[in-house]
């Protein structure tokens, strides 16, 4: 079974460049098949779940010609609007299947995609994307574990958002693009990843405003042009890496990033007393002591980011005094408390939905799970902050959402190597190479 194993205690070192971002990107090429053109995009993020929706978007008959592992060309002329059905045992796996509804709702005004799956962080409802669709004037059922979107015609509407949501705000936006006259969306959500496609759309020839405000004002068009388009940085990705830093006391510089999404990570760490400088378009994270005790409650942007709360919490298990994290946006997103705990932390989970942190000088090594893709993700660097070997299964979460991971980690110092036998496990434990600097 392939898992990471990990030597920890090296404080990570070094430079390391962020890819696209993966919820951008997931947007961007589903709304892609909304054009009979050309769309070029490039600083795609080569991730399983972006490989999975190529694949999708691929089996309705759509082009997808991958030029490198990050650049792809895609267009919508080859689909078949008599067979608008999106299902797969993959796409069964994620989430962001669900923007093919927007998009061939928009452009085709039928669409039937699988219920989406994604990782288990809590219930996760969809209502409001269908809430959003009915509003454009679509029909929707669900019917067989499909969800069957159809209307005769997409006519703008005035949406008001009963919980702010990414996918939400996303998928309506997609739709409405091509819905007849002017779309509100308001209690929208503002997250770098809804400007980048509204930015894409736009390219493609939509007219859309206001994203990255609460108020999003759509006016339909009726087709969409060729583009060539370059996703933004992913947030993410270096939030973990600015994480990283200050977890295993390293100092590492996270380039290709746009400084300014990072603001709610690079205060939090400011706090806690890690040294935080910006540059243009990086960051360098350094700690070189043991980091204070903070109080933290996830929020949507420009709020701290929920996919960043297990990361955020593994840092905080190694620091000084009792630190305290309200998780607002979903309610099973601690179960990584229990792995971590194996580790030697010290966590209390009140309620489901705040940990009472109370910091450990050292983790210890551990045989532990990976339970989602951003805990995941930070119980990776517990592991590279603790001392000791650490081996994580579940390892495919992670490659859901982190292109080569084990890679950028091994370029900053970490001792780190995805296996698949115990006995390439035990030649990493017995390896000279493998020794702490
Ligand atoms: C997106 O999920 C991301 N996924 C998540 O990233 C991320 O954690 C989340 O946004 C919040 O930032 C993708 O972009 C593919 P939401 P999404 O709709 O769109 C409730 C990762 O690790 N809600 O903003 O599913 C919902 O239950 C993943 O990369 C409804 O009630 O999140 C939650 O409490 C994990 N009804 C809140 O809104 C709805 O119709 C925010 O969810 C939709 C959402």
């Amino acid at each position: 079974m392939e898992r990471y194993i990990i030597k920890g205690g090296n404080p990570l070192i070094g430079e390391v460049v962020i890819g696209g971002a993966k919820n951008a990107a997931l947007g961007i090429l589903a709304a892609a098949v909304m054009t009979d053109g050309v769309c070029k995009i490039d600083n795609m993020p080569n991730v399983r779940d972006i490989n999975v929706l190529l694949h999708a978007i691929q089996e309705i008959g759509a082009s997808v010609d991958r030029k490198g592992p990050n650049e792809v060309m895609i267009s919508g002329k080859g689909i078949n609007a008599e067979n608008l059905s999106v299902d797969n045992e993959y796409i069964r796996k994620i989430r962001a299947g669900y923007y093919l509804i927007g998009a061939l709702l928009g452009k085709y005004k039928r669409a039937e995609v699988v219920l989406p799956g994604g990782c288990e962080i809590g219930a996760r409802p969809i209502d409001q994307h269908i809430k959003g669709f009915r509003a454009l004037g679509a029909t929707v059922k669900i019917e067989r574990g499909m969800i069957i979107a159809e209307a005769e015609e997409l006519r703008g509407n005035h949406i008001y958002l009963d919980v702010v949501s990414v996918g939400a705000t996303i998928n309506i936006m997609i739709a409405a693009s091509m819905a007849v006259g002017n779309t509100i969306i308001e209690n929208a959500a503002k997250e770098p990843h809804i400007v980048d496609v509204a930015n894409f759309l736009n390219s493609m020839g939509a007219n859309i405003k206001g994203a990255g405000t609460d108020v999003i004002r759509i006016k339909g068009v009726e087709a969409f042009h060729d583009t060539e388009y370059s996703i933004i940085p992913d947030q993410i990705e270096a939030g973990t890496f600015m994480m990283a830093a200050a977890a295993t006391r390293g100092d590492i510089v996270v380039k290709n990033i746009i400084p300014k999404h990072m603001e709610a990570i690079s205060a939090k760490l400011l706090e806690i007393g890690a040294e935080v400088v910006e540059s243009d378009d990086a960051i360098r994270v350094r700690a070189t002591h043991r980091l204070k005790h903070t109080q933290i409650k996830t929020l949507p942007y420009p709020g701290f980011p929920t996919d960043m709360q297990p990361q955020m919490a593994i840092t905080l298990g190694l620091s000084t005094g009792t630190s305290m994290i309200v998780e607002s946006i979903f309610e099973n997103r601690f179960r990584y408390v229990e792995e971590l705990c194996k580790m030697g932390c010290n966590f209390k989970i009140l309620d489901g939905d705040t940990a009472i942190i109370t910091g450990v000088e050292k983790y210890r090594g551990a045989k532990i799970e990976a339970p989602d893709l951003r805990a995941g993700a930070a119980l990776v660097i517990a592991g590279l902050a603790a001392e000791g070997y650490t081996t994580i299964t579940g390892i495919g979460y992670i490659q859901r959402g982190y292109e080569r991971f084990e890679e950028k980690l091994q370029g900053l110092g970490g001792l780190i190597q995805k296996v698949d036998s115990d006995e390439e496990a035990n030649r990493f434990i017995y390896d000279t190479n493998n020794k702490l600097k």
